[in-house]
């Protein structure tokens, strides 16, 4: 189902949007996310399509010690890059699998991190009722992109055969998709800082 995205992620290991660390604008736009998230520390975390692992260093820095990140990525290499980038840290867990295929049950989290990645889940109803069976009661799910809808989906278009039908969802049909699942959606945020959805689990 997911060769040619496989292979599509592969070959992009070392390319500027996946591998340069996050500059200062980067760094602006994630404030946003943990202002919101508030103290993750101790917390167990989820991030799917982790990539080379860039935002996952962060991540276990802010669960310290007492906490873990899981992160998955289907593509081997950029798990690999991954791994190669947050060392041998105790507190991360990083597999290649996609969030499709992932053993969810073996986890309770309290935060997931959708980093740069939603658009690319082929069926979004089911990476959403997987994500829910994985989150603690009262906890929370971040769909967050550096940049907003129309740039998104700009950008996949452009970006060839791989990932060109990979779209993230208007805000209508994003409600849609969340309604029903158990996952109540509090913001949709589409700006000049990017894009970031929080739902809780209720
Ligand atoms: C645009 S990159 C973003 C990587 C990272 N989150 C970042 O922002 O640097 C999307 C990543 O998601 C991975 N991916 C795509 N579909 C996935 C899926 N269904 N399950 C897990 N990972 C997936 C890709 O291999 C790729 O590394």
């Amino acid at each position: 189902m997911y060769e040619k995205k496989i292979k599509y992620f592969d070959v992009n290991v070392d390319s500027r949007w996946s591998a340069m660390p996050y500059g200062r604008e980067e760094m602006i736009k994630l404030d946003r996310l943990f202002g919101h998230l508030g103290s993750l520390k101790g917390q167990k975390l989820l991030e799917p399509g982790c990539g080379t692992g860039r935002l996952t260093e962060i991540l276990a820095d802010h669960v310290g010690a007492d906490g873990l990140v899981v992160a998955l990525d289907i593509s081997p290499k950029m798990a690999e890059a991954a791994l190669a980038r947050t060392g041998m840290s105790p507190n991360v867990k990083l597999y290649t699998a996609a969030l499709e295929d992932f053993p969810v049950d073996n986890y309770m989290f309290d935060n997931i991190i959708c980093h740069q990645v939603f658009p690319h889940f082929e069926d979004k109803q089911k990476a959403l009722s997987l994500l829910y069976k994985c989150l603690k009661k009262g906890g929370r799910i971040a769909v967050f992109h550096f940049i907003n809808i129309s740039q998104i989906n700009d950008i996949h278009r452009k970006a060839g055969t791989a990932v060109e039908q990979d779209s993230m969802p208007e805000e209508s049909e994003m409600r849609k998709l969340f309604a029903g699942t158990g996952l109540d959606i509090k913001f949709i945020l589409n700006d000049d800082l990017g894009y970031f959805l929080s739902a809780e689990k209720i």
